[in-house]
């Protein structure tokens, strides 16, 4: 029976768990989901208890289907930006305020009140911005004040689910960076934004190395998951950071990044030295090898063309839409389209920007819209790209996500990006990646570099061809963000 290493990844949707041998091959996976909660518009919030039931319950899921292999040791990822708070007795006061939650314009104009914007991207390597934890806290002390004076920590979501597994409060840099008052250069809490905001440094846990052993697993949690008791728990990644890991995209090869296409759509580039864009216009965030990474986000992606077919086509699958975009030409026949139907983070910043469909006549047909809202997806990844590229230029993108999964959409993302995709056949996702941390964490492998030498991929790769209509489309693109702004 061989060794074998746990990922627990803790979504949004929900929690997976994989077992992986020490070769990278996936032995069991289970996942179970739980509800958002949206208790006013632009409010998203989760219960840490539901996330804890089924981590639980996808980890006891995951131990019934060993066969008698031997978990060594479980790596954590798990979605960025939230904040889980907790009293003296470690208890959570209140529901988690999550990732895409929108209810932080007054904390973030204060943080840049008193920290100018300039310096906080310098230090921290991204202004302040609405889902970020930093402003969470603040809106907790404005608006909750006596939730406030129980806190005893906050914490980010993966590294609840580690205080829970081993009692130990730890997180590492690739999440804590997505707080907002992380030093990118020392890559430990920034005191002197802290204090400069009155906030105390050690309502944060301390930060560790991404691959180090955060604690060992508590006795009761081990009988209720069947997991050896004092399992080495290692730190793990945030769920961007740990994907980019299981893609085996790292800072030692500054030429691949990898481009999602899920319900919103990241553009993830490595760079071996925290060099923000001076605007804020893209994230810089730590990667989980020692290097840094910088990301672009469209809010919807895949989100944009589920909007389409639940609002136009609900009767239509998707292998039809994209066969009926396959109709219309590129440049949609002068139709445009805007994603912005959530607000939008890469690279404007604006939560409050809507989406179009422009320049219809009675000539254009649902392909032409189709094809629009892949174009504009496409166009809206590009500025993005366009920030990341003048910092971190990357000549590959390895593509994942439901997206990537079509032909034509890989073939309009390689044209407009101008930029060779490759498409791994099987992916893993960030549950893969926590699980290659953990091999590290525990000695399987020396270091990170070695770990992601065995994991081989079969891919599909597109190649980008040049051409016109898509210039010319983009230039229309970028000014039609600009003139709507007058119709608001
Ligand atoms: C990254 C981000 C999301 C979350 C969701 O900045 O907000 O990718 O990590 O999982």
């Amino acid at each position: 029976m061989t060794d074998i290493v746990v990922g627990l990844d803790l979504g949004t949707g929900g929690a997976r768990a994989i077992a992986v041998d020490l070769q990278g091959k996936i032995i069991a996976q289970a996942t179970r989901s739980y509800p958002l909660l949206t208790p006013q518009p632009g409010w998203t919030e989760q219960n840490s208890s539901d996330w804890v039931e089924a981590s639980l319950d996808a980890l006891f899921d995951v131990t019934q289907q060993l066969n008698g292999h031997q978990p060594i040791a479980l790596g954590l990822s798990g979605q960025m930006h939230g904040m889980v708070p907790l009293n003296a007795e470690g208890k959570v006061i209140r529901p988690v305020i999550l990732w895409n939650d929108q209810r932080t314009g007054k904390a973030v104009a204060e943080i840049e009140a008193t920290i100018p914007r300039q310096e906080l991207i310098q230090r921290a390597g991204n202004p302040a911005i609405t889902g970020f934890q930093l402003p969470k806290l603040i809106w907790l002390r404005t608006e909750e004040p006596e939730a406030y004076t129980r806190l005893w920590q906050i914490l980010l979501p993966k590294d609840y689910l580690g205080y829970v597994l081993t009692g130990e409060p730890v997180t590492e840099p690739s999440d804590a960076s997505g707080v907002g008052c992380l030093n990118l250069a020392n890559r430990q809490w920034d005191t002197d934004i802290l204090h400069a905001l009155n906030i105390n440094p050690a309502l944060f846990p301390p930060v560790s190395e991404s691959t180090a052993i955060a604690g060992r697993l508590k006795s009761e949690i081990a009988a209720r998951v069947g997991l050896p008791i004092g399992l080495p728990v290692v730190a793990g990644g945030g769920d961007n950071a740990a994907a980019a890991i299981g893609l085996g995209i790292s800072s030692s090869n500054l030429n691949r990044g990898s481009l999602s296409i899920g319900t919103s759509g990241v553009i993830f580039a490595p760079c071996d030295r925290p060099i923000p864009d001076p605007e804020g216009r893209v994230h810089l965030f730590c990667h989980v090898d020692g290097g840094y990474h910088l990301l672009g986000v469209t809010l919807a992606a895949g989100g944009s063309l589920r909007w389409y077919r639940d609002t136009f086509a609900p009767q239509i699958s998707y292998t039809d839409l994209m066969d009926m975009a396959e109709r219309s030409q590129p440049g949609a026949r002068g139709v445009l389209f805007l994603p912005h139907l959530s607000g939008e983070r890469s690279p404007h910043l604006d939560p409050d920007t809507r989406g179009a469909l422009v320049n219809l006549s009675l000539a254009h047909t649902p392909a032409d819209m189709i094809r629009a809202v892949l174009e504009g997806v496409a166009f809206s990844l590009r500025s993005a790209l366009e920030v990341i590229s003048a910092i971190a230029p990357v000549e590959q993108l390895l593509a994942t996500g439901g997206g990537a999964r079509s032909n034509i959409w890989l073939r309009v993302l390689a044209d407009v990006l101008q930029t060779e995709l490759i498409a791994p056949k099987a992916e893993e996702g960030a549950a893969y990646g926590a699980a290659i941390l953990a091999m590290v964490g525990v000695g399987a492998y020396p270091n990170l570099k070695t770990a992601l030498n065995i994991f081989a991929q079969d891919s599909i790769v597109v190649q980008p061809q040049a051409n016109l209509l898509y210039e010319v489309g983009f230039k229309r693109y970028k000014l039609l963000y600009d003139t709507l702004k007058a119709v608001r």
